[in-house]
């Protein structure tokens, strides 16, 4: 018997049978959880829409066991898409390329491309064996709401509505993944995440651009995304004393969320402090929800260096950030 972190393989039949009869299963990635349904089933497809309260024209993400599976998806596998597969599946990268005949629209929110994934998870891998058949998934939080990044946030968030939760333990990445979009000229990156920007430039031999091509397709475009129900506030390292005095002084209860090497003032009233980027992006979702239960009003967070991992976590704090309607 294989070995699974928290799912046993009864667990992960169970699952690929639930799927096969239209059923919608919450699974572990190593970036964040993915709320999964068959990629082929319409009425599936449009339930994980319904659920997580997502707009139809926001595109999911296909996840499929391994870079073979790609030319299925599409009608041409080009050159990059199979150097970047190579070098970075299983993995947290996400190759946007032309919609193959076989992948409804309904998935990719009518576009006439296709977002894929091989996911690095032995639980994510393990359903997809047993599946068979790809995996349309988008993170298994509520629209707009902070990535789940472990199973305990899923059932928060999602509950009942979700047929089955797959626990994988928390996630070792902690962000999404890094998305390129491949249909163009040269390749692009629409969302920093788990793989570093750098990498890609590196594993492609050009620099790659960062940011949506023409402004539209703009991944978790909307401004205020990935929020928690504290207000989030960027601020820099020489900043801090102040801010908190400042805010504490108003009557909020205030977190600060910063690296290692910053020293954190005694009024705040609740704290975590990482050491290197990745352990930044690992504790990020987990720590904006923390925050939220213990009631904290403001978070105060200090980025790590925009180098590496640094680039897609100021991404994911930058949107945390962002102003929010007024019916939020
Ligand atoms: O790490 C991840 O990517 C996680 C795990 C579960 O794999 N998934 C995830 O899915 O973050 P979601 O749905 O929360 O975000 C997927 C993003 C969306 O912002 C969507 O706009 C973008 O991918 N996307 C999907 N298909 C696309 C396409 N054809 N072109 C451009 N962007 C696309
Ligand atoms: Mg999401």
């Amino acid at each position: 018997m294989t070995s699974l972190p928290g799912s046993s393989t009864d667990e992960i039949g169970q699952a690929a049978r639930l799927l096969a009869s239209g059923g919608l299963v919450a699974f572990p990635t190593e970036t964040v959880y993915g709320l999964g349904a068959a990629a082929d089933d319409p009425a599936a497809v449009a339930r994980v829409f319904k659920v997580k309260g997502r707009p139809t024209g926001h595109p999911l993400i296909v996840h499929v066991a391994d870079a073979d599976a790609l030319a299925g998806l599409t009608p041409e596998v080009s050159e990059a898409a199979v150097r970047l597969a190579e070098r970075f599946w299983p993995g947290p990268l996400t190759l946007v390329v032309a919609r193959g005949t076989s992948v409804l629209p309904s998935v990719t929110g009518g576009q006439d491309t296709v977002a894929v994934r091989v996911p690095n998870h032995p639980v994510a891998l393990a359903l997809l064996e047993a599946f068979g058949r790809p995996i349309a998934a988008p993170s298994a939080n509520r629209f707009g709401a902070v990535s789940p990044t472990t199973a305990a946030h899923v059932r928060a968030d999602l509950g009942g509505a979700v047929d089955l939760v797959l626990d994988g333990g928390a996630c070792a990445v902690g962000l999404e993944s890094t998305i390129v979009d491949l249909t163009g000229g040269s390749p692009r990156v629409l969302r920093p995440g788990g793989v570093p920007v750098e990498a890609l430039s590196d594993a492609l031999g050009e620099p790659v651009a960062v940011g949506s091509r023409d402004g539209i397709r703009a991944p978790g475009g909307l401004a205020s995304h990935y929020a928690p129900d504290a207000r989030v506030f960027l601020c820099e390292p020489d900043e801090l004393d102040s801010r908190v005095a400042e805010l504490s002084g108003q009557g909020a209860r205030v977190a600060v969320l910063a690296p290692a090497d910053v020293v954190i003032p005694g009024a705040a009233r609740a704290r975590l402090v990482v050491a290197e980027p990745s352990a930044y992006a690992r504790a990020l979702y987990a720590a904006l929800r923390d925050f939220d239960a213990r009631g904290m009003d403001v978070v105060l967070a200090v980025p790590p260096p925009t180098a590496g991992l640094g680039r897609a976590i100021l991404d994911r704090l930058s949107r945390a950030a962002a102003p929010r309607p007024e019916s939020d």
